[in-house]
Order: C-alpha cells, then structure tokens, then sequence
C-alpha cells in the first residue's frame, strides 16, 4: 500500500518577513509541476499569517511548531489549536525533542497537544526519538515506545504523521543510517496502521537524503537546518517523490 511522502520543514527559531518571503517564493518556483510528495514548512507564530498568504492557493502546506494543550484561559503567551486553524493551518508539530529537552515538556503534554490539534482538525507531526545514550544503553525501541504509546492511550492516530527524530541527530550533522531508521520506523509502524506516514528527522540533506527515504518504511523527513536553504530543501523534497515513485 503506498503512502504519498511528506516533507516538512522545521524552521525553529529562524527567519524574517524579507527571508521568508524570498525563500517561499524561491521554494514555489522550484516545486512547479513537482507531484507525488506532499510538502510543508513549520514556521514561528508571528509570521503564521502572512505565510498563509503567501502560499494560498499553491501546492505548499504550513504548519506551527508548537501548541497549547489548552483550548483558552489564563496561560500567558500560548497558542491555541483554534487560533492556529482559524488562520488555515494544517500541521503542528508536537513534543518535538527540543520541546522536550529544553522546555521539559512531558509525555503527557505532547498526548494532551496532539488531542487537542486534532480536535481543532490539524494533523499533528508527532516527534519521538531517543537520546545517545538511550541509543547506547539498547533503549531506542523502549523509550520511542513509551513516547508513542503515551499519544496512543488517549488517541486515535487517525491521519496524523508520526516522525522518528534520534535526538542524537538532530543539528548535529550525524544522520542515523538508512538502516537504523528503517529498524526503528519498521517497529513503529507495527504500532500504527499502515497507512500512517512516518517521516524521518535528523540532519537530513540534500546528500543523504535519497538513500534514507529509499527505505520502505521512511515516508518523508522532517526537515531542520536544510529547509532555510531554498535549493537544499527542494532537492530533498524531489528526493521524496522520486524515493516513492520506485516504492509504487
Ligand atoms: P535538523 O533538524 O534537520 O537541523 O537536524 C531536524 C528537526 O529538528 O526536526
């Protein structure tokens, strides 16, 4: 069964209305009749609204980086799952390890964000990847389990992505092999249907990107440092469609 490919990129704390303006239109040129991936870029709160203008109507999705579990209240500088769609958004990253990491966000905040983006009907790009010493202590598959699982006790996945991100390769320029991620995304997809996608994130580039999505369970990335370069993001995008294209 074949799942069409997604990429997305994450663009953390980066940008500027001049930057973002020119990298979309750079990324909209670059994608004309581009078909067989689905694409998107995650980009920080303030510019949400002008980034809806500037991609309707094309074939460029967008989505947040982050959530309130809360739908409203005192709780002093989030955002709303029904803020977000009220602009159009369709994704939201949730528990992303830098959400975790820094701001020690829990399983239980990523299970009750992901509820609550559901709710309000965007898809959640669920984050789950271990740390390298979890990886080293043989834990990979306990602990993207226990991350995974806490999401799946109060939620249907339904259509929402799941991406496998070992923090150990995150901005650090160590992308796991084809084979690592193939293991961890073949033990994941047995938890979830197989229609879901799982993306893979973690300094994936231009480079390495073919041989990653070539695996039968990498369905996409999900893209850090390389989607602020226009070209690099657009060669990993085709890299997507032309990985599915020889899966079928
Ligand atoms: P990176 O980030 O591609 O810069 O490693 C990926 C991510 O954090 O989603």
């Amino acid at each position: 069964m074949s799942r069409a490919p997604l990429v997305a990129g994450n663009w953390k704390l980066h940008g500027s209305r001049a930057s973002n303006r020119a990298l979309l239109d750079a990324l909209l040129r670059g994608m004309v009749g581009l078909e067989g991936v689905d694409c998107a870029v995650c980009v920080p709160f303030p510019y949400l609204g002008e980034v809806a203008e500037q991609l309707r109507g094309t074939a460029l999705a967008w989505g947040a980086q982050n959530v309130s579990e809360h739908a409203r209240g005192a709780y002093t500088g989030e955002v709303s799952a029904a803020m977000l769609a009220e602009f159009g958004c369709r994704y939201v990253i949730v528990g992303h390890s830098e959400r975790r990491q820094l701001y020690g966000e829990t399983d239980a905040q990523a299970a009750a964000k992901f509820a609550a983006a559901q709710a309000a009907g965007l898809t959640p790009i669920l984050c789950v990847g271990e740390t390298l010493e979890e990886r080293d202590t043989g834990s990979t598959e306990q602990v993207v389990a226990r991350q995974l699982e806490s999401v799946l006790a109060k939620n249907d996945f339904g259509s929402a992505v799941l991406a496998y991100e070992p923090v150990w390769a995150i901005g650090t320029g160590r992308n796991a092999t084809p084979r690592q991620a193939q293991d961890v995304h073949a033990f994941l997809r047995r938890k979830l249907s197989e229609q879901t996608r799982i993306l893979y994130g973690g300094s994936v580039k231009p480079e390495n990107a073919a041989a990653i999505f070539a695996m039968p369970d990498v369905d996409g990335g999900l893209i850090g440092g390389a989607s602020l370069v226009a070209q690099d993001f657009l060669t990993i995008v085709k890299e997507a469609a032309r990985a599915a294209s020889t899966k079928g």
